[in-house]
């Protein structure tokens, strides 16, 4: 067993979940897996490991094959593991050194939209899948977007930006050091489901 596998065991653990072999049920359209995507939290804090780029890159397929609004796919993915211009970029943009940022993640991945209608709403969704498979790969995540504006203003070429593309959200990735499954402790709390959802039987 590795060290991510020893996380999710952790992890799974804290949750009375047997095994990796829980999250992998997911597969399977495992119910324990389900929990697990329920109760996950952003991370908080990554050991300084480096992400592979073999799991980034499936990470990031996952938003790659999301679904958009006329399959029109508005988004672009800029993923960045240098560690300078990831610190580089966190120092500008002045972020707030008591929070999980750039500075403290071994991979981010800009994620950009072309301004269409649906683009945000798009990306947002494919957020969506590359942290389920982020999770599933035994890897914590967080949404930033407070770098945007400054990787807008001054690294989009360094990025490989396309131009009539903005990044709008920094989506990091790490191994963490104290996972985030349990959705309560250290976690922010959440409205009760009953007052964010409607149902018409
Ligand atoms: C679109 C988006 C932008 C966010 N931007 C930031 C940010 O700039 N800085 C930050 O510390 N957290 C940011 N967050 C994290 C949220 O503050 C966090 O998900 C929320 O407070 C719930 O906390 P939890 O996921 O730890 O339970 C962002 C989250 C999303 C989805």
């Amino acid at each position: 067993m590795n060290r991510r596998e020893a996380i999710v065991g952790v992890a799974c653990g804290a949750l009375g979940l047997s095994s990796l072999a829980a999250v992998k049920g997911a597969e399977n359209g495992g119910k324990d897996s389900i929990e697990i995507l329920t109760k996950v939290r952003s991370a908080s804090k990554f050991s300084n490991k480096p992400v592979p780029e073999e799991d980034l890159k499936k990470i990031i397929a996952a938003g790659v094959n999301a679904p958009s609004g006329h399959n029109v796919q508005p988004w672009f993915f800029a993923a960045v593991t240098n560690r300078e211009l990831l610190d580089e970029i966190d120092k500008l943009a002045g972020l707030n050194p008591g929070r999980l940022t750039l500075t403290g993640s071994p991979a981010a991945v800009f994620v950009c939209t072309d301004g269409s209608s649906f683009a945000d709403f798009d990306a947002g969704g494919a957020c969506g899948r590359m942290g389920a498979a982020a999770v599933l790969l035994g890897y914590g995540t967080k949404t930033i977007a407070s770098p945007c504006k400054v990787v807008n203003e001054k690294y989009k070429e360094k990025l490989g930006i396309p131009e009539n593309f903005n990044a709008r959200a920094a989506f990091l990735v790490g191994i963490e050091e104290t996972p985030a499954f349990d959705g309560v402790s250290g976690a922010t709390e959440r409205a009760p489901f009953e007052e964010k959802v409607s149902f018409v039987k």
